[in-house]
């Protein structure tokens, strides 16, 4: 008999985009000439940088010959990538990061996903909440956590607050936690953390021997000075902290697949009788094992992101989409609802208007303006009450988005 991994059926259905789909679906056969936007996705629009287009075309013509072909690549990824990930993301801003503390990957989702499998099954886990349901549903399959409980949390895992009564600043743990999950600029709410915030968790994570998984697939949307773009600019951080990237939203790379992992080799980890273990070696393993490298094409795609031109060509991207965010909220500020985010993160999170739930705002933006978002519910209980709208649409239809939410919203 073939026992099947029972964690599985502790989790609950991706609910969240099933019902936004469901109810746009029911609104659109009930009015077929309605044209319904949607600022709900948190999918990029704008195609590839240029640079990446050209070292992709080339990288593919060097497939064709026998002279240039590449077959298997280094798991972690290949040099010429790393070099420039360690020179361009991190030495740029005074971190010091090895090669082989690079692991290049296929995305930020699967290496958010799979780094829970170098850690002991009874560690406790921290998330904030709301949060990106990737952090909490990998650590319920893997046994983790308990089961759910009717106000949607699981037993056994420390949720964090995230709201505007702290200003998104989660407070730090009352009890022992071991593996803390931060999202700066954070998906959904587009707040950051300061630096001295985040030294109080590097504080926390060393006095507790714990670990911070922290997931910096929107650094390059921040446009702050005091925001930190990367947890290791926190003194100590490099002792204690995960850093995931991804090259999808900075470069549009979201159907294309890049992203890595740094893991410096003076992170630990503990066996039970107490002894430090680096994870580094860990992931290596796991990664080696289980992985057999991106695409050479890609890699080349994501390594002309990080050349100048390509630096250039995402910077404008990212503008287009920080301006969409500014159009958003500068629209929605201008009828007196109070929105966050937006600044140094492609999301914006308003505040519903009093009385109103989530799901109750989200029906009167779809039947009143026909516009799609998120409720902000659908990411976890203190979600409650906020409403998630992204800028990763073209321009034209955010204007328009906002037009119609301006004129015919009635609140
Ligand atoms: C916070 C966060 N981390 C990671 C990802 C996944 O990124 P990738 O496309 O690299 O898998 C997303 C995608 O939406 C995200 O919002």
């Amino acid at each position: 008999m073939a026992l099947v991994n029972e964690n599985y059926l502790k989790l609950q259905g991706s609910y969240l985009f099933a019902e936004v789909a469901h109810r746009v679906q029911k609104f659109k056969a009930e009015n077929p000439s309605a044209e319904v936007i949607s600022l709900g996705i948190g999918d990029v629009t704008l195609p590839l940088p240029q640079a990446s287009i050209e070292a992709m075309h080339k990288a593919v013509d060097e497939m064709a010959h026998k002279e240039t072909f590449r077959g298997y690549g280094p798991e972690q990824g290949y040099d010429f990538l790393r070099e420039k990930i360690r020179d361009v993301i991190y030495k740029s801003r005074g971190v010091d990061i090895a090669l082989d503390e690079i692991f290049v990957s296929d995305g930020a989702k699967s290496d958010c996903g799979n780094i829970q499998e170098i850690f002991g099954e009874d560690n406790t886990i921290a998330i904030t909440d709301p949060v990106y349901p990737v952090y909490l549903d990998t650590n319920i399959m893997a046994g983790r956590t308990g089961l759910v409980k009717e106000d949607g949390t699981f037993e056994g895992v420390v949720y964090m607050p995230s709201t505007a009564e702290n200003n998104f600043t989660p407070s730090l743990p009352t009890q022992h936690v071991d593996m803390i999950y931060l999202c700066c600029p954070n998906n959904p709410t587009g707040t950051t953390l300061s630096k001295e915030e985040l030294a109080k968790w590097v504080q926390y994570a060393k006095e507790n021997k714990s670990i911070i998984l922290y997931d910096a697939a929107y650094s390059a949307y921040i446009t702050e000075d005091d925001v930190p773009r990367t947890i290791y600019e926190v003194e100590g951080a490099k002792d204690v902290a995960i850093e995931f990237r991804s090259f999808s939203k900075t470069a549009g790379f979201t159907g294309t697949r890049c992203g890595y992992i740094v893991l410096p080799k003076t992170v630990m980890g503990y066996t039970k009788d107490g002894k430090a273990q680096a994870l580094n070696p860990l992931w290596n393993r796991r990664h080696t094992t289980k992985f057999n490298g991106t695409a050479y094409v890609v890699q080349r795609a994501a390594e002309a992101v990080l050349t100048p031109e390509g630096q250039q060509q995402t910077k404008e991207m990212v503008g287009y989409y920080m301006e969409n965010a500014k159009i958003i909220r500068e629209g929605l500020a201008s009828l007196g609802l109070t929105t966050f985010g937006g600044v140094n993160a492609p999301y914006i999170w308003l505040k519903v208007p009093a009385g109103m739930t989530s799901w109750d705002f989200f029906d009167k933006l779809l039947h009143e303006a026909n516009i799609v978002g998120t409720p902000g519910s659908g990411f976890g209980p203190s979600g409650e009450g906020y409403f998630r709208l992204t800028a990763f649409g073209s321009r034209e239809n955010t204007i328009k988005a906002v037009e119609r939410i301006k004129t015919q919203l009635k609140l």
